[in-house]
């Protein structure tokens, strides 16, 4: 994407880096070698610039000549962070230094605050006209950040070989259909640098996603540190081992392999995504998935037996136990993990939870016993509802995978539907939040492309381009006012079968940039065979930016 190197070391480069470091304002991670770049000096017809295609778009005749002579006023209405965002993108992306004005005048870049004050929060006007460019939106909102990203993919298609833009005029009228717009990455199966972390940031922002969700506790490894319980990272942040091919072949190499990150890093990524109107989403495992936990402190699970850190992928019957020790644990840990995170939301997994062991502990039976609990799904259900008491006098709201519906949902959980949208259907007539996220189209580990052999090794499934385009997040279940419940959708990117960030982006793009209309623009104005056409012509910057997406589409 525009905003890093060209150079896609992915782990960044050092020497880069160090030079951004020193720059003010945004730094953008990586410096983009965009000087020797020439895009196609044609101006594009004007509705055809955009991904994810905005809600209205007017050509209007003539055209605005953009170059280093152009001012630009914010009005005093952009956010400081909104102002260093547009000056570095404008710097880095196209070599353009374009001064700061006092007043407006004609023939200048200008943002102004809506006149509409009820104009939803990410809704923005952008107005290209020959006598200069206009921006409007809420002060207080995300609006001319999605405005500045409409103006540059403008900008993208619009380039002279001299380096000045000739943008063909046109009133775009824009706002997002739904509120959840999120990307989701496993950093346990495979552990991937903070460079890379906010590289994939950045693509979010260039789609206009807003919701990063971040996978950062699992059985093969927990990455993110807490101080108070220094043994997760120390030991539960690496593992001897990890499987290798294919889950049938049972192969393993003796490689310690991990990391984490430390919570500076941490509060990085999150300032970073801030910056970007993206929030960070925490996913913290529990009660399954809690293996690397566990070989932490073995106390947290029903036999106290020291384990290692899981090698393998799968479903393990060391979960947390229900004795009150680890609620405890657990309160301690997410008080850190709040305070790391400001979003709203706190993930608490809740999937694949395997109650064997719960059958056999005199702790979880006794719980059973004291709470008049029917079965370990019951179990399940009270260990759920009494994280989310927790989170919820810490002023968070819960979110878990569609397993918290069993046994009972929580008064207030947020339900993430991945084993199809049955959960999300459900959970939405309790009059429950739901993100749409069902393996099938949203999960992006699946294969994306037949015949399967010729592809990277997968976890199995099928979801091309075109299924994740079609996808429709508002099921047909749901009556109007069920309706509402839908906050949005997502795309999983789980790493099993990822082993670097190259092969992330192969899996993510350019199924992240389908999914990016399907959130943002209303099905009315989704059209295949356009959205295509728009894809092949943007994939020049992708190129630029030596993104490793997806070529597939290409040969449609
Ligand atoms: C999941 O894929 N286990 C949520
Ligand atoms: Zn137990």
């Amino acid at each position: 994407m525009l905003y890093f190197s060209g150079k896609l070391s992915i782990s960044g480069n050092k020497k880069t880096q160090n030079i951004m470091r020193k720059k003010k304002g945004i730094r953008f991670q990586f410096c983009f070698v965009f000087l020797s770049f020439v895009l196609s000096a044609q101006i594009q017809p004007y509705d055809t610039v955009f991904i994810p295609q905005p809600a209205v778009t007017e050509k209007i005749s003539g055209v605005f000549n953009l170059s280093n002579s152009t001012g630009w006023f914010t009005g005093n209405v952009l956010s400081q962070g909104d102002v260093d965002y547009l000056r570095d993108i404008l710097n880095i992306q196209f070599n353009l230094n374009l001064s700061q004005v006092n007043t407006y005048k004609p023939g200048t870049i200008r943002f102004s605050e809506a006149a509409d004050t009820s104009m939803d929060r990410e809704a923005y006007e952008l107005n290209i006209a020959p006598e200069g460019i206009e921006i409007s939106a809420r002060k207080d909102g995300a609006g001319f950040f999605y405005g500045i990203q409409s103006l540059v993919q403008c900008m993208a298609a619009s380039r002279n070989p001299s380096g000045s833009f000739a943008l063909p005029c046109m009133k775009v009228k824009d706002a997002p259909r739904f509120k959840w717009r999120g990307m989701h990455l496993d950093v346990c199966r495979h552990f991937f640098p903070l460079d890379f972390i906010k590289r994939y940031i950045d693509l979010l922002a260039m789609y206009k996603l807003n919701t990063f969700h971040w996978h950062l506790t699992d059985d093969q490894g927990w990455r993110i540190e807490i101080k108070k319980f220094p043994m997760l990272t120390r030991v539960g942040a690496w593992r001897k081992g990890s499987m290798l091919g294919a889950y049938a072949d049972q192969n393993f190499d003796t490689l310690r392999y991990g990391g984490f990150y430390t919570q500076d890093e941490i509060r990085e990524v999150v300032n970073y995504a801030a910056q970007r109107h993206i929030v960070v989403v925490p996913e913290i495992e529990m009660p399954g998935h809690a293996v690397a936990a566990i070989a932490a402190y073995p106390f947290l699970s029903c036999t106290g037996r020291q384990i290692q850190v899981e090698k393998a992928w799968g479903v393990f019957n060391d979960v947390f136990c229900t004795k009150d020790s680890v609620f405890d644990f657990l309160e301690q840990v997410l008080q850190e993990v709040l305070a790391l995170f400001p979003g709203e939301y706190i993930h608490i997994g809740g999937d694949e939870c395997p109650k064997l062991n719960w059958k056999e502990c005199r702790h979880c039976q006794k719980r059973l016993r004291d709470e008049h609990l029917k079965d370990e799904h019951e179990l399940q259900s009270y260990f759920v509802k009494r994280i989310e008491k927790f989170l919820n006098s810490k002023g968070k709201k819960m979110i878990g995978w569609d397993e918290i519906l069993e046994g009972g949902l929580a008064p207030k959980a947020t339900v993430m539907s991945w084993r199809g949208t049955s959960g999300g259907i459900a959970a939405a007539k309790l009059k429950h939040q739901v993100v749409m996220s069902p393996g099938k189209p949203c999960y992006f580990d699946h294969y994306q492309y037949q015949p399967v052999a010729n592809e990277p090794l997968a976890i199995g499934g099928y979801n091309p381009l075109d299924s994740v385009y079609a996808f429709e997040p508002v099921p047909k279940e749901l009556s109007v006012s069920e309706q509402k419940y839908i906050l949005g959708a997502q795309g999983n990117v789980w790493t099993e079968y990822i082993l670097n960030p190259k092969h992330v982006e192969y899996m993510a793009v350019p199924r992240m940039c389908a999914l990016s209309e399907v959130l943002w623009t209303m099905p009315e104005r989704k059209n295949r065979s356009n959205f295509l056409m728009r894809l092949k012509r943007r994939i020049k910057m992708l190129d630029l930016m030596q993104v490793n997406y997806s070529k597939h589409f290409l040969e449609q």
